[in-house]
Parts: C-alpha cells; structure tokens; sequence
C-alpha cells in the first residue's frame, strides 16, 4: 500500500490557521508516514488515508478511531512493539514504528 495521500484539513472557515509544527517521520507497516510533532498518531494515520487501525478477536472486523478521547479503545494498535497503546492519546514521536493490532495484542 503506497502511502501518498494527505487529508488534513489547511483552511477552515471558523478556525484560524494551525501552526506550523515541526514535521517527523513515524512507519506504518514499514511505510514511512509524514507526521507533525504534537498530533496524536491516529491524526497522523488518518491524514495518510489510514482507517484500520485494528481488527475483532471473533469476527476479525476493522476498528478505528471512534471516540478520540481515550475511551472506546478502538484505535489501539502496537507502538514500538507495545500493544494495547490508544493512539488517540499518545503523541507522534519521530521514527515511530506503527503496526495494526489483532486481538489483544501479545
Ligand atoms: S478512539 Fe476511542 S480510545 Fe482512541
């Protein structure tokens, strides 16, 4: 999966422009993702056109970000090899390796 796309929102009507934050690089699979410094990872994930971020024990359904306030659990996924990480609430650090989580995670 060749990952190109940038979805992140540049203007918006009621907003004022975001700052400019320093731009990092974390992997998604192995694929190198461009991230801004101070964005969750699942921000991050989502501009890059990446909507599953995990998958059901029983039934191996997708899960994503649902709540985006560290509740739902439905966006967690391995972080530099530590599963069950919520990536709503942890913050792009550079170099991040990011893989999708199945089940519970080991
Ligand atoms: S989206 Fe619900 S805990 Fe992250």
């Amino acid at each position: 999966m060749e990952i190109t796309e940038e979805l992140r929102i540049k203007n918006h009507p009621i907003l004022q422009e975001p700052e400019v934050q320093k731009e990092v690089t974390i992997f998604y699979n192995g694929e190198p993702v461009k991230a801004y410094e101070g964005e969750p990872i699942s921000a991050a994930l989502m501009a890059a056109g990446i909507r599953t971020f995990r998958r059901t024990v029983r039934r191996n359904e997708p899960r994503g970000v649902f709540c985006a306030i560290g509740r739902c659990t439905d966006c967690m996924m391995v972080v530099d090899g530590r599963p069950n990480t919520r990536t709503c609430m942890t913050m792009v650090q550079d170099g991040m390796r990011i893989e999708p989580q199945f089940g519970f995670g080991k």
